[in-house]
Order: structure tokens, then C-alpha cells, then sequence
């Protein structure tokens, strides 16, 4: 295993105001290797976001700790590399979008980074191709479609060089086609530029993407495996008001009529060569 970027030590947190005898994280021991593609799934309440805020300081431990790169996210002089390490994308694109242009939206979070403005317009000028964003760069963000202010969003976390990006539901308020325009650019760069991806999501079929599965409850960490394994144990999804892929409950629907698909199935295209291979040949 690589380097650990996220390491989390008996983390506990309650809100301020908050009841000690329901902690929002309750006793989290986790580490995330640099590199992985892990994705987060729970019922609602469950302590996904919390634990997300957690990895970029947003959040401080109550009890416990978390190291963002080696180092202690409860001290303050770690914030400015914690947050450069770590960046976050959130549900709402339009809470995220601060400038009157693209490229000014872009540049945002650099003008606080002490760089020389040739490197921030450097900076910009990649992030937005690396984005397929160029031709948008003088448009108002305000104008442009769910998916393309999440590119943007995620253009300006990339802008600053993260080796994490940490995401909670970030497709929850796009339409099915910017869902797949978002998700490829971060899976591209995932793949490309090696960066550690933490992906909070209640859609299946996209935590079945990931290399990893947590499954929350109830402040705690439940599951935690390859999605194989995780999102094909629906008796333990159901049990949490969560469902599997559709193509994991189609083929726990299949055994349960006396069908013998093979275990692991999550993906489509595996129950389809099943079926394929069992059905009647044209
Ligand atoms: N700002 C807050 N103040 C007080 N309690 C909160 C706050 N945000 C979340 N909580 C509580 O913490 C628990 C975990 O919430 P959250 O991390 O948002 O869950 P999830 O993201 O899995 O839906 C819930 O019980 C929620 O009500
Ligand atoms: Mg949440």
C-alpha cells in the first residue's frame, strides 16, 4: 500500500449544541492510501459529510485525531497546506461559484496562495483546458448549465494542485448527462495525475466505480471493502434503508428464482454476459 494521505484515530465528533450520546462521528479508525478512489455511502444523518469536513479541517476531531499528509488537522499553522492538500467540492455548485467570470471563479482560491500572477494565469489557463472549460472563460458563471458550474467548481480546487479531492454527492443536483460529464473529468483525473479521490455519493452505481466502499451508520464505519463484496451484500444495504446497483438486486432477484449468476456482480454489463451466456443462443 502507498503512502496514507488520510489517517483518522478514534475520531469522534459531536456539534456544538450537539448530544454526546448520539456523536455525529462516533469512534472512526480509517486510513486512506494515496492514490485510492473511495467512495462514501449511508443512510441520511449517517455522518458522511461530517467525516468529509474532517479531512480539509473544515471539522476538528472532539475526540481523537485526524493527519491530513502526516500531519495534525487540529493544529492551526497546518491549515494553509491541509486545505491546498485537500480540496472539496460540495453538493450545490451555485454556493461554490463567487466571481463574475469563469477564469476570475478559477483563479478564487490562488489569489489566496501567495503565487506571482503569471503562475496563477498559468495556472488558470491549464486548469480550464484540463476542464474543457476554455471557451467559457469569460462567461458569467451564474449562466451556465449544472454540470459545466461543477467543472468549474472542480477546476478551481484542481487549480491549486490538490492530491486529494474530496467530493460529497457532487452529482446530486445534476441531470443524468452532466452526472457522466462530471464524474469521467474526475475519474480522467484520478487515472492521469494519480490524485486521491473520496467520493460521498447515494447514487450505487456510482459508489460500484469506486476501488473502495465505506458504508456508514450512525456515526461509524460498518463496511468497508471493494464494492464486490460491499454493494453486493444487499441484506446489509436494505437493513440501512440504502439499495444496491440495479444490477446486483437484479441478480439477487435471479438466485432468489433458482438462476445461478455468478457472485460480485455491480455492473450492468456483468449480468448481461450472464444472461447471454445462460439464455437461449440466436
Ligand atoms: N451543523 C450541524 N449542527 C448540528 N448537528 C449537525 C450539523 N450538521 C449535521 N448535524 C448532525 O450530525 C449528524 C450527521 O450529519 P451529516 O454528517 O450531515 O450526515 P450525512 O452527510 O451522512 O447525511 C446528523 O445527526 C445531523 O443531524
Ligand atoms: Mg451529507
Amino acid at each position: 500500500m502507498s503512502q496514507p494521505i488520510i489517517e483518522v484515530e478514534a475520531v469522534e465528533y459531536v456539534y456544538p449544541g450537539g448530544d454526546a450520546e448520539t456523536p455525529a462521528l462516533a469512534g472512526i479508525d480509517l486510513t486512506i492510501a494515496q492514490g485510492e478512489y473511495l467512495a462514501v455511502i449511508g443512510p441520511n444523518g449517517s455522518g458522511k459529510t461530517t467525516l468529509l469536513k474532517h479531512f480539509n479541517a473544515l471539522l476538528i476531531p472532539t475526540a481523537g485525531r485526524v493527519l491530513v499528509d502526516g500531519y495534525p488537522t487540529a493544529v492551526e499553522e497546518n491549515l494553509p497546506l491541509i486545505r491546498t492538500c485537500c480540496g472539496m467540492i460540495f453538493q450545490n455548485p451555485d454556493n461554490q461559484l463567487v466571481a463574475t467570470t469563469v477564469a476570475e471563479d478559477v483563479a478564487f482560491g490562488l489569489e489566496n496562495m501567495a503565487l506571482a500572477p503569471a503562475e496563477i494565469r498559468r495556472r488558470v489557463a491549464e486548469s480550464l483546458r484540463t476542464l474543457s472549460l476554455e471557451h467559457l472563460a469569460d462567461h458569467p458563471p451564474h449562466l451556465l448549465s449544472g454540470g459545466e458550474k461543477q467543472r468549474v467548481a472542480i477546476a478551481g480546487i484542481l487549480a491549486m494542485r490538490p492530491r486529494c479531492l474530496l467530493m460529497d454527492e457532487p452529482t446530486a443536483m445534476l441531470d443524468p448527462v452532466a452526472r457522466v460529464e462530471v464524474l469521467d473529468t474526475v475519474r480522467q483525473l484520478h487515472r492521469e495525475q494519480g490524485i486521491t479521490v473520496i467520493h460521498v455519493t447515494h447514487f450505487p452505481e456510482e459508489a460500484a466505480r469506486a476501488r473502495r466502499v465505506l458504508v456508514m451508520d450512525r456515526g461509524k464505519v460498518v463496511r468497508d471493502g471493494p464494492p464486490q463484496a460491499v454493494l453486493t451484500d444487499l441484506e446489509m444495504l436494505h437493513s440501512l434503508g440504502l439499495q444496491g446497483p440495479v444490477a446486483a438486486e437484479l441478480a439477487f432477484a435471479l438466485r432468489e428464482d433458482g438462476f445461478n449468476p455468478p457472485p460480485g456482480i455491480i455492473h450492468g454489463r456483468e449480468l448481461v454476459e450472464f444472461l447471454c451466456s445462460s439464455g437461449p443462443k440466436h
